[in-house]
Parts: C-alpha cells; sequence; structure tokens
C-alpha cells in the first residue's frame, strides 16, 4: 500500500542512508527535507524522492513547510533525523552556538510537528525521532557536547510528551538514542574515533523500526548503540 514517508535530514550520513531505503519500495513516496542542496540533487534519479531544500533555522519554517506539503494530504511516517553538533567546552559556548543547537535539534520539531501531525490521518502512522545516546538518561556523558546532548534530551521528553498527548489519535511516537555511527557528525564528536556501525546499518534499523515498531511501542526511548563512545 502506498505510504508517504517524511525524512527531516535527509542530505547525508544516516538520513541520506535511510532516504535511499524507504525508496526501494516503489510503492513509497519519501519526501527528503534538508538545507543543503548540493547532496540532495543525489536523489534526481529515483523517481520516488521528492526532495525540497528548508532550513530549519529559517523563521519562515513553518510556512515553508506548510507551502511544500500542501500537495500531501496525508504523510504516514515521520523520520525527525536533523541534528546539530557543536562541540566546545561550556564556558567557551556563545549563545549563538547554543540556541543553534536547540534551534535545529529540538525547537524546529515543534513547528514540523505543528505542521505535519494535522496530516497523519492514516491508522497506525509512526513518528520516530532521532536522537542520542548522550541524551539517554544515565548514560555516559562527554566534555564539550553539552548543548548538544541537552538539546537532544529536550527531543526525548518532547516525543514522551506527544505519545501522551496523542494516545487517542493514529499516530504513535518513539525516540531512538543512537549509539556512534560513522559519518561527518561522529568525526566532528570524536575526531579519529571508528564506530562499528557505517550510516547505512545505522539506517537499516531505523527504516525497519519506523516501519514496524509502531504495531508494539509508543511513547518509547530505546537506546541503538553497540559502543561507548
Ligand atoms: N552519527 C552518530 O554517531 C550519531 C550518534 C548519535 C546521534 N546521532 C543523530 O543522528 C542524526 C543523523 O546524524 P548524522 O551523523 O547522519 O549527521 P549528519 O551527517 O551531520 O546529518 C545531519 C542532517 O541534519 C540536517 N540539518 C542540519 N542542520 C539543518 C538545518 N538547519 N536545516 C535542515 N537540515 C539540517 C543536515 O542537512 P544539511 O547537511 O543540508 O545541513 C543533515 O541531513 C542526527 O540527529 C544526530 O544527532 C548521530
Amino acid at each position: 500500500m502506498h505510504k508517504n514517508i517524511l525524512i527531516i535530514g535527509a542530505s547525508t550520513g544516516i538520513g541520506f542512508e535511510m532516504t535511499k531505503l524507504f525508496a526501494l519500495n516503489k510503492e513509497n513516496t519519501v519526501i527528503a527535507i534538508s538545507r543543503n542542496s548540493e547532496s540532495i540533487t543525489d536523489f534526481e534519479n529515483l523517481d520516488n524522492v521528492i526532495s525540497k531544500n528548508i532550513d530549519l533555522a529559517s523563521l519562515s519554517l513553518k510556512t515553508d513547510l506548510e507551502q511544500f506539503l500542501n500537495s500531501f494530504p496525508t504523510i504516514d511516517y515521520v523520520v525527525f533525523n536533523a541534528g546539530k553538533l557543536i562541540n566546545k567546552p561550556f564556558l567557551e559556548l556563545t549563545e549563538q552556538e547554543i540556541l543553534a543547537s536547540y534551534n535545529i535539534n529540538v525547537l524546529s520539531a515543534f513547528s514540523v510537528f505543528q505542521v505535519v501531525l494535522p496530516k497523519m490521518k492514516n491508522p497506525n502512522s509512526h513518528v520516530v525521532t532521532i536522537s542520542s545516546m548522550g541524551a539517554f538518561q544515565g548514560s555516559v556523558k562527554f566534555s564539550g557536547l553539552s548543548s548538544y546532548s541537552s538539546s537532544k534530551a529536550a527531543l526525548t521528553n518532547l516525543t514522551e510528551m506527544l505519545a501522551e498527548e496523542f494516545k487517542d489519535s493514529n499516530v504513535k511516537f518513539n525516540c531512538l538514542c543512537l549509539g556512534a555511527a560513522q559519518t561527518k557528525m561522529l568525526e566532528q564528536a570524536f575526531p579519529g574515533y571508528q564506530a562499528p556501525v557505517s550510516a547505512e546499518k545505522m539506517a537499516e534499523y531505523i527504516v525497519d523500526f519506523t516501519l514496524k515498531a509502531h504495531q508494539w511501542l509508543n511513547g518509547k526511548i530505546i537506546p541503538v548503540s553497540l559502543s561507548t563512545p
């Protein structure tokens, strides 16, 4: 059956791999949102991927998204995968850096979900948020990641809140707290570290989880990690 799948943060890393995997099923339409226009041209030869450049940090985010999604009356699955990592000692963080990480990692999720949730009318709709092990309660923490990990923790909590508020609707909400996967963001957080999991392998898990897990889970925060970090 045809499904509309929205991926927020699709241009690189795990989101890029997810977009290609979702698109393997030609019955799916994959709606791929990113800021970066260069890597998104890589989807041009996938005829069931519709990509759009929208900056999550833009003041016109809600309007931009509403206008673009006008032609999609229903959305079945959403993966909120975008993320902004700042790796800097706490005392050196600028206000701009703190705001930027909170803006991309959690505040933009409010806008995205306010636009998208009214379109999630089909039974068995599923929202998956992509958080981090650094935001998982009781996990090992790493210096320099205070704005990143604390903003991801807010996204994690927002997922639980939405699961409660929409528990009588068609939509389920779950959050995946990822461990290390080999991407440019990981290199920024832990320079030189080799993750045991590739971006593609992590994407495989998320795609499978998005399509199936809402049959059993709602409002769950799930660690997805083979290593520390
Ligand atoms: N890799 C890991 O080890 C790891 C571990 C824990 C959690 N995570 C989480 O997993 C997710 C994917 O991470 P990744 O490693 O694949 O990172 P990545 O390669 O840096 O990808 C991040 C994605 O977010 C998008 N994005 C960032 N700022 C944006 C903005 N202002 N507007 C629109 N899109 C924006 C990027 O698009 P542009 O390039 O176009 O800006 C890109 O598609 C992130 O949420 C990250 O926090 C990753």
